[in-house]
């Protein structure tokens, strides 16, 4: 949602900050835009729609060269994505130009005092206001810097405001609350931006920013404040991944590319975990057993995929550990004054660690002083800063919109964290828990197994390229992966589809059931589950009513087979760790229905990759 790139250094500001901006397509917008500054003028240029227009634009109507520049992708909240409302706002005066990820909540009454002033704005934007402010502050006399710590302090809700101004060419400001933003560490250069993959060309390391901050990037220094001048806490590191994993790799979409790297982050986030002594070691777990120990019940709050992951974890975390676990979407959490405090452990699950209905959930449940642990992948992210301990899931980049080798990453992280909890808590025996790390372990190459089977996956989605509607269905873990089956066509191919606990049939979504519908159904394992049995009852009872069954089930398993008009066969694993294997044929489908009809497979209509609004 939103990107932010700001360049200062030798190179052509503009080449840095297109080919940034180009590397934040992934984040989701409607609208791009551009501003540098040479000889003392700004020169900006924004259109609406995607960055090839923006580009066109450029060609037809150049900017001069220039070593200092700002650039924007748009995801529209306040006013259309139309040219006048895309990002860089100048200020009236054209001393600043301004870029902002976030709402200002604030921004009715702070546009009426301006207006008031005489300003005239040019656009229905909440940004707008913090140009003009900033305009004004700079025009009173302050530096750059001082001026947008005095506009930071008048702002409320969330921001990241980059800003040059034609009386400063060295610099390039920032300043941060609740929304993403990180410094790239150069060489006689400093880049700014909303995530690594901006500058990741240029320099793998960075700066971590808090929150209530304010930076200066020029060529050589990088200098962080408080919102009153005060000294700041930083972090420094080194982003452990390269340009390659940025880029596609041979694959049409990175969504196809990240499916098939599923087996490597399943691997790559288990490894290490066995420690030399034989028990399971999380390192960045840094709550005390005693504390874990003391837990009386946990709450995981997610958003979206992640959400399924969550619902996956409830099962095993409470057969593991016999605590009490609940799951609650993270938008809905701290609007109902949930129930927790001290003994209560809160999970939280992002792949890129800055949902903002996350992030509000953690501050929530910190407030009444229970513990967070955050399962994300993203290193230095929000989310995990404002944990008490993380579990980092390893998947590595994730550049399409629709999640994929990020839920099967968090719901192994998640099995971590209880094969963990039970350890603690001596709920399970060292050889139990081995043996489940022992499967655990196995389970890269039966993802790669399914991988390799895909083609009747594929084949499907020519079959099905026209239908308007088709239904998932699954108990226990079964169920999140139906639901996850669901949400991936929703998003990509834009068909209605519902996912749904395959014994509530019967209470109301059979009535949807017709000729035309494709039902598929995700079959617990054979023989091992009590569950079995009754869905192939429900099988039989969605074929009785004339709709097509695509079973996954088990290989081998022979009770399921008569029912199923298709059937993917899924690798022998045990009931709970299924959704490893269960979730990949749905995403392949999702994404090959996609292409089939013609959509951006990364970039689906109307969504953002993180979202950093509430
Ligand atoms: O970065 P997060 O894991 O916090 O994101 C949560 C959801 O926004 C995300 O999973 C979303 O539902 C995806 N588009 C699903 O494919």
């Amino acid at each position: 949602m939103c990107g932010i790139v700001g360049y200062v250094g030798p190179r052509s500001a503009q080449d840095v900050v297109i080919e940034g901006l180009r590397r934040l397509e992934y984040r989701g917008y409607d609208s791009a835009g551009i501003a540098v500054e040479s000889q003392g003028e700004l020169s900006a240029r924004k259109k609406s729609g995607k960055l090839a227009n923006l580009v066109v634009e450029l060609d037809e109507h150049p900017i001069p060269a220039s070593t200092h520049g700002i650039g924007h992708t748009r995801w529209a909240t306040h006013g259309g994505p139309t040219d006048a409302n895309a990002h860089p706002h100048l200020s009236q005066n054209g001393r600043v130009a301004l870029v902002h990820n976030g709402i200002i909540e604030n921004f009715a009454e702070l546009r009426a005092e301006l207006e008031a002033e005489g300003v005239e704005f040019t656009s229905e934007t909440d940004t707008e206001v913090a140009a003009q402010l900033l305009g004004r502050e700079v025009e009173s006399g302050a530096g750059l810097v001082e001026s947008l710590r005095a506009v930071s302090r008048r702002l409320e809700g969330a921001f990241t405001l980059v800003a040059i101004d034609t009386a400063e060419p060295e610099s390039v400001v920032a300043a941060r609350r609740n929304s993403p933003l990180v410094v790239g560490l150069g060489e006689g250069e400093n880049f700014l931006a909303s995530d690594v993959a901006a500058f990741i060309e240029h320099t793998r390391e960075a700066l971590e920013l808090g929150q209530d901050q304010v930076v200066e990037i020029t060529p050589d220094t990088v200098t962080v404040t408080d919102f009153d001048g005060g000294e700041a806490e930083t972090r420094p590191y080194h982003v452990d991944w390269d340009l390659s994993a940025a880029e596609k790799d041979g694959f049409d979409w990175f969504m196809r590319k990240e499916i098939f790297e599923q087996p490597k982050a399943v691997a790559d986030t288990l490894l290490g975990r066995w420690g030399s002594k034989g028990e399971l070691v999380l390192d960045e777990i840094r709550i005390s057993p005693e504390t874990l120990r003391r837990i009386d019940k946990i709450v995981i709050v997610a958003c979206g995929t992640a959400f399924y992951a969550g619902m996956v974890a409830k099962y095993a975390i409470e057969h593991w550990t016999r605590i009490p676990c609940e799951v609650e979407i993270a938008s809905e959490f701290r609007y109902r004054d949930p129930i927790i405090d001290p003994m209560t452990l809160v999970v939280t699950i992002s792949q890129s660690g800055e949902t903002a209905d996350t992030l509000m959930a953690i501050r929530h449940a910190r407030e009444q002083h229970a513990k967070v642990i955050a399962i994300c992948n993203t290193n230095g992210a929000t989310i995990p800063r404002e944990s008490d301990a993380v579990i980092y899931t390893h998947a590595g980049p994730e550049i399409g919109v629709a999640s994929t080798k990020g839920f099967l990453t968090q719901v192994v992280a998640c099995y971590l964290l209880g094969l963990y909890l039970a350890q603690v808590r001596g709920m399970k025996y060292g050889d139990e828990i081995k043996a489940l790390m022992d499967e655990l372990d196995t389970m890269p190459a039966k993802i790669q197994k399914v991988l390799d089977e895909r083609q009747r996956v594929l084949d499907l989605a020519a079959e099905f390229a026209k239908v308007p509607s088709v239904l998932f269905l699954g108990r226990h873990v079964g169920y999140p992966v139906a639901l996850e089956g669901a949400l991936k066509l929703k998003e990509l191919a834009y068909i209605h589809a519902e996912g749904f606990a395959a014994g509530e049939l019967k209470h109301g979504p059979i009535a949807l059931i017709d000729q035309e519908l494709p039902v598929f159904v995700v079959v617990p394992p054979q023989g091992r589950d009590q569950l079995h049995d009754k869905v192939v009852s429900n099988i039989q009872e969605i074929r009785a009513r004339g709709a097509r069954t695509i079973v996954l089930a088990e290989e081998g398993d022979t009770d399921v087979e008569p029912y199923a008009d298709v059937l993917i066969p899924l690798p022998r694993v045990s009931t709970l760790l299924q959704p490893l294997v269960a979730t990949v044929p749905l995403q392949l489908f999702a994404c090959e229905l996609a292409t089939q009809k013609g959509h951006d497979v990364d970039q689906p209509r109307n969504l953002a990759k993180s979202v950093t609004v509430e």
